[in-house]
């Protein structure tokens, strides 16, 4: 073997043995930054001799090109479903049917394991290494998600040798869930990113494992529980609790809340004990389930059409109750969406007091026809806000009515919109106190306006103190008034004061962007005022105007249509130019000032079409130079785009420099 292939395997076998650590055992032996190093060094060793590259190396984590459709996968030996218990009495009689089958009386040993809520999976490994792996599917044909399976860092993509030898074939089967924890910061990110959140965690590990694209796979907090096996061979094993023994010294992650019972009394504890601690668990479970321990047991009770005889899920109480509607609230939350809230009866819902709970959006309000004073069925599911699954309508109480949310914002009493599209309703102004902190935020952060130093605290501390009311107010503050808030040192405050005049230079794109008209990030905000040239472009433009500019559709120029309609917008807009704001072209404003303009006098006439005339003014003044509207002996250039008359005339008969708009702008970039 070349030195660097033994290299290469040296490093794959420590970097697997620290993501077990890592993922499997929860007990990472050393830090982030030193993992990275020896991942690093796998990858250029990798990158120079691509021939060494292997699926089972932790590169292959990553992600693959995504695929145009999954392939299929048949499962060798069925995958089953289980039959359900719904309270102890069912599983005790769960109990004396195996106990019939098997032509006994006497105890019966199960194994009792946390029933996860995810997605069943099927790994194969062939002579240890990771081949394949695939989904439920119907029990018999599942997809093929080897590529999406490998990005999870739990799976080790080689069996870890212990004292049996490796099977050379082993198909294990497990469960793909997503931590509660993981699965609310993904939410959170895709709020952040204006994507739709997952409804729970179920849903995030089922739309993460079944993406075409694994890349979006491997970025997903997925993790796996193994439970059980497919067809083994080269390894026999005798019992259920033995095997599992087995896959975790494989290095197969297991529950570790796995436990072995000599009576099914002590399965009806286990039972009984998760469903008073499952809230505690860092991810869902919705029930247990209680397995026959012995292999031979297993055979000779056999399996029905759809599942086997020999185990049982023991489904945990729904965590429902019902309760009297009290009151329907409209919360706006940070980005103006307006969201009803229903106030609740208090009631214990699976162990947790409900007061409030979701409605969504008017539509869902309306298909359930849900009214003040019903009683209603809600439901808690996992870290999931409680919401409201239908109305009990026998209980119904006489003379109710529809309900429908209020046409004005409930905080800030401006009129709201529903754009095209969404079920949401939206309160568009921009300084709505409900959304004020939030927008100012957008608006001061680095892509935007790119105010240092104004960072959330100091915005909300501003915001509190009633110092400012919307962005527009930053730019009167006085250092003085900086100075009034608690802990703020006279040099902070300086700062401050200066990154927000700084910030009035700015382009017409970021500050479109700081606007937070939805649907408008970055790029359209670019593409915008590129088209459309001016501020008063942009805000007097029609729906056609808009629609028909590339790669503006219909709901964006819906968005920047009702964005302008409100009053309120303009009016802080309108502020923001009187409080010194001022657009420049993105050419110019990250340059050094050109020293040619120093008290120079400057005409612009005809139609200038690179650049809005207070723009180019605007250039003229940041430079040290002057810019009038008629032109004498003293002017000193005229710039004179397509169209000009009298002006360019004067200039030529007086001897003046004229200019095109491209020279005037070589000349802006010249030292
Ligand atoms: S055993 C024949 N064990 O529950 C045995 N299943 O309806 C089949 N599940 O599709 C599965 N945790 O997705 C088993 N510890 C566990 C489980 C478990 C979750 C899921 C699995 C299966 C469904 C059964």
């Amino acid at each position: 073997m070349s030195s660097v292939q033994d290299r290469i395997e040296r490093l794959r076998e420590k970097i697997e043995r620290h993501n077990y650590l890592y993922y499997v055992l929860d007990n990472p032996e050393i830090s982030d930054a030193e993992y990275d190093v020896l991942m690093r060094e796998l990858l250029h060793l990798e990158s120079q001799h691509p021939e060494l590259i292997t699926p089972d190396s932790p590169t292959q984590r990553v992600g693959a090109p995504p695929l145009k459709e999954f392939g299929t996968i048949a499962h060798r030996i069925p995958m089953l479903s289980l039959e359900n218990a719904m309270n102890e009495s069912e599983i005790r009689a769960f109990d004396e049917r195996v106990k019939r089958g098997l032509d006994r009386q006497d105890e019966v040993t199960y194994v009792a394991e946390s029933k996860l809520d995810g997605l069943a999976v099927e790994l194969i490994y062939e002579e240890g290494i990771f081949v394949s792996g695939s989904t439920r599917g119907d029990g018999y044909m599942g997809e093929d998600i080897t590529q999406n399976l490998r990005t999870i860092r739990s799976i080790p993509l080689k069996l870890m040798q212990e004292k049996l030898p490796i099977p050379s074939l082993l198909e294990v089967r497990g469960e793909v869930f997503m931590e509660k924890a993981g699965f609310k910061t993904l939410n959170e990110q895709r709020l952040k990113d204006e994507e739709p959140p997952f409804a729970n965690p179920r849903n995030a590990a089922a739309g993460s494992l079944r993406q075409l694209d694994s890349s979006i796979t491997a970025k997903r907090p997925l993790k796996i529980c193994c439970y059980g096996l497919g067809r083994v061979e080269g390894v026999a094993f005798s019992s259920h609790w033995e095997s599992l023994m087995q896959l975790k010294k494989w290095g197969l992650p297991v529950n570790p809340h796995v436990l072995l019972c000599n009576s099914i009394e002590e399965t009806i504890d286990y039972y009984k004990t998760w469903q008073e601690k499952r809230d505690e668990l860092p991810y869902d479970i919705d029930g247990v389930v209680i397995k026959v321990n012995d292999f031979p047991k297993r055979e000779q009770l056999g399996i029905r059409t759809r599942s086997p005889r020999w185990a049982i899920a023991g489904k945990f109480k729904a965590k429902q109750a019902t309760t009297v509607l009290e009151d329907i609230e409209a919360s706006v939350g940070r980005t103006g969406a307006i969201t009803p809230v229903a106030h609740l009866k208090p009631v214990n819902v699976g162990g947790a007091v409900v007061s409030r709970a979701t409605l969504h959006n008017q539509d869902e309000i309306d298909r359930k026809d849900i009214r003040i004073g019903d009683t209603v069925l809600i439901q808690r599911a996992g870290d999931v806000i409680p919401e409201v699954i239908k109305v009990i309508l026998n209980k119904r109480p006489p003379e109710t009515k529809p309900f429908i949310l209020p046409g004005e914002c409930p905080v800030c009493g401006d009129r709201v919109i529903r754009p095209k599209d969404e079920v949401v309703i939206r309160c568009q102004n921009i300084a709505c106190p409900a959304q004020v902190k939030g927008r100012i935020e957008h608006f001061a952060s680095k892509r935007a306006m790119n105010i240092d130093g104004l960072g959330t605290k100091l915005i909300a501390q501003m915001v509190d103190t009633e110092l400012i009311h919307s962005f527009a107010d930053l730019y009167y503050l006085s250092k003085k008034d900086i100075l009034s808030l608690e802990r703020m040192a006279e040099k902070s405050a300086r700062n401050i004061i200066n990154s927000i005049g700084t910030s009035r230079r700015t382009t017409l794109s970021r500050f479109i962007y700081g606007l937070g008209i939805r649907n408008v990030g970055e790029h359209l905000a670019q593409v915008l005022a590129q088209e459309l040239r001016t501020l008063d472009g942009l805000m007097s433009a029609t729906y056609d105007q808009l629609h028909s500019i590339d790669e503006i559709g219909p709901i964006v120029a819906d968005s920047v249509i009702n964005f302008f309609a409100s009053h309120e917008n303009r009016r802080v807009i309108q502020q923001c130019r009187d409080g010194g704001v001022k657009f420049e072209l993105p050419e110019v404003i990250e340059r050094e000032p050109s020293t040619l303009f120093v008290d120079k006098i400057f005409v612009f006439t005809g139609t200038l079409e690179k650049f809005a005339r207070y723009e180019a003014e605007g250039i003229v003044e940041r430079f040290g130079g002057h810019a009038t509207k008629s032109v004498s002996k003293k002017t000193d250039y005229v710039v004179a785009g397509p169209g000009a008359g009298s002006k360019l005339r004067k200039a030529q008969e007086l001897g003046i420099t004229t200019l095109t708009e491209e020279e005037f702008l070589e000349m802006a970039g010249e030292q």
